[in-house]
């Protein structure tokens, strides 16, 4: 049987090619798509493929052009006869963690494509709360990007440790060899961006989660996009007041971004949960943690600990409720929080980080207000709410009609 790779871009490209390769093949050959895919496109892809009795594997690939050459991480979605007969492929080629091949089937048809997207989700969310860290110390602090960069240099033989966090440092300390500026200055400041991270966002609302902290990232790319129209707003809004509350100190900027961090990925780790379940795919997600400890773009010091925390098992599944996490997060509330009220005071957007304290803040208080909600909810159409006192369920309330 034959392994067919493409490495193209998704969606049209794919399946014009699988229209011409697809009639030459013999059952029993394997197609693999190893580009970020709709993991829906890859379902559907699966299923026509198996009707004709070809395999076909949603591999996701990370790593960008070093991963290419040296190892990427690689997320293995498809049967588990074309998994044996690839592995010794795959595991030659993976990046390593510690002799550890990180590569894994992951589960069945879209599980690895899926997997790869919210790989994608976490890694938008991480580069835009280094972004806002970024802002916060040069239009907040008056910091050249070279400064920054050194301070990240330095946290990155911490905690923070990771593959982005030790290129921003060295981005920011880079200089354009045209004009000897800063490279940053150079950049025009509006993100592309290829849609995995808005299809994370996407997917977590259609399975009943809210990945917040991946959605505001998404968000803060398409605002980046509209130029002219922040130029006009800051016009417009010329005399925003400026506060002179203290400015942060260095360490609460490098724990609040650690704290952050975690729940960017509490929250992507939720959403493969969710996904598991909905597609009974088994994603064993220590695994999934595993596999990103090396070669890939989001790939932390911190994926080991992760991997650790979730097979000793995570509390209502929630990453910072891991003994492991929670004194980060205790540690770094108090920083988490000024450094949000820090950039409202003073007009510097913190999106990523506002999101993820609110969902820490949500989620660590046990009355919410969804009473109200649910009263609201009754009072105009009469849907219903549980009571606390006795757990009876479809009750109404005492209001008239008005
Ligand atoms: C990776 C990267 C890779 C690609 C992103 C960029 O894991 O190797 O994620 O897949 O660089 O898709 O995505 P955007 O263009 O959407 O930023």
């Amino acid at each position: 049987p034959r392994a067919i790779l493409f490495m193209i871009p998704s969606g049209k490209p794919l399946d014009a090619m699988l229209a011409k390769i697809v009639p030459l093949l013999d059952k029993g050959d394997t197609v693999i798509d190893g580009g970020n895919a709709n993991f829906h496109d890859t379902r559907r892809r699966s299923a026509e493929l198996a009707d004709r009795g070809l395999h076909f594997v949603g591999l996701g690939v990370s790593g960008g052009e070093a991963g290419a050459r040296f190892g990427p991480s690689m997320m293995f979605g498809g049967t588990p006869q074309s998994w044996d007969r690839l592995k010794p492929i795959l595991t030659a080629i993976a990046a390593k963690y510690q002799g550890d091949p990180c590569v894994d089937l992951l589960g069945p048809d879209g599980a690895g494509h899926f997997v790869k997207t919210v790989h994608n989700g976490i890694e938008y969310a991480d580069m835009q709360l280094i972004a806002e860290v970024y802002g916060l110390l040069r239009d907040g602090r008056g910091k050249k990007p070279a400064e920054i960069g050194k301070m990240f240099e330095k946290w990155n033989s911490g905690r923070l440790k990771s593959y982005l966090m030790e290129i921003s440092g060295k981005v920011l300390t880079s200089s354009d060899p045209k004009t000897g500026k800063p490279m940053v200055e150079i950049i025009v400041d509006a993100a592309g961006q290829k849609g995995t991270g808005r299809w994370t966002a996407i997917e977590a609302l259609a399975l009943g989660q809210s990945a917040t902290t991946i959605e505001a990232a998404v968000a803060a790319r398409s605002w980046s996009a509209v130029r002219e129209t922040r130029a006009l707003g800051e016009k417009l809004f010329a005399a925003r007041p400026v506060s002179d509350a203290p400015p942060l100190d260095e360490a609460d900027l490098e724990v609040a971004l650690l704290a952050a961090r975690i729940i960017a990925y509490a929250q992507g780790l939720s959403l493969l949960a969710a996904a598991s379940d909905e597609y009974g795919w088994s994603l064993d997600l220590a695994r999934i943690a595993e596999i990103w400890r090396a070669g890939c773009i989001i790939r932390s010091a911190m994926l080991d600990d992760m991997a650790r925390a979730i097979r000793a098992g995570l509390p209502q599944g929630v990453l910072f409720f891991a003994p492991e996490f929670r004194d980060d997060l205790d540690r770094a509330q108090n920083s988490l929080r000024k450094l949000i009220a820090h950039g409202a005071l003073n007009g510097l957007p913190v999106p990523a980080f506002a999101a993820a304290l609110a969902f820490f803040d949500s989620m660590t208080r046990a009355r919410g207000t969804t009473d109200l909600i649910q009263a609201q909810r009754d009072f105009f159409g009469a849907h219903g709410f549980a009571r606390l006192d006795d757990g009876t369920t479809g009750q109404h309330g005492p209001w008239t009609m008005g």
